[in-house]
């Protein structure tokens, strides 16, 4: 019996989203100056250090506004990756094989790192796809060479991804993930969402 690479479970795509990233990264800031500065203390996120935006911002795609139309385009782009994600890993999905997939999205959210700030080890249980974009991050340092890396762990063994602006990981809603504290001279905005019910279109 073939046996599948682990890596496949975990895929990364390069998306060009410059301008977006842009307009995402003022409407965030704006939207963190709006609440209350860092994460709430009452919420079990993993996100320790930092911002997160409400969990729904999958619900807001489509009400008009600058947040809803940036986010718009951002997601016009995820259906490609995602379609070819399910293909390679429809066995992991428990799908069909097929050229294009309907799925649901399940919840969608903006985690904001601050200096020092990390996530720690977790999974998005409930879903089928779970996914992470990067709006805005920096690459290490010599200083901190680990600034940023989420790191997914498979079969005990650890896998390590440096994003960048622009890239897309999607890997297995249920596999454990973390990511090392952040030392960049300005924030990290990652868009994380979840994605279940898939079925062939
Ligand atoms: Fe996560």
């Amino acid at each position: 019996m073939e046996k599948k690479s682990p890596l496949k479970l975990i895929q990364e795509f390069h998306l060009s989203h410059d301008e977006t990233n842009s307009k995402l990264e003022k409407l965030v800031k704006a939207e963190m100056e709006k609440s209350s500065g860092l994460v709430s203390k009452q919420l079990h996120h993993s996100n320790i250090g930092g911002w997160h935006s409400d969990r729904e911002l999958h619900a807001r795609l489509g009400d008009g506004s600058p947040m809803s139309n940036a986010l718009l385009q951002l997601f016009a782009s995820f259906s490609d990756p995602i379609n070819e994600y399910i293909n390679s890993c429809h066995e992991k999905m428990n799908v069909s094989p097929s050229k294009s997939y309907l799925w649901d999205y399940t919840g969608a959210w903006f985690n904001v790192s601050v200096k020092g700030g990390y996530n720690a080890p977790h999974v998005h249980p409930g879903n089928q796809i779970s996914a992470a974009y990067y709006v805005r991050t920096e690459e290490p340092t010599a200083e901190y060479p680990y600034s940023g890396r989420i790191d997914f762990i498979h079969n005990n063994m650890q896998y390590p991804f440096y994003p960048k602006p622009g890239t897309l990981i999607l890997f297995p809603s249920d596999m454990l993930h973390w990511v090392h504290p952040y030392y960049g001279s300005g924030i990290r905005i990652c868009l994380s969402f979840n994605a279940a019910h898939i079925q062939p279109e």
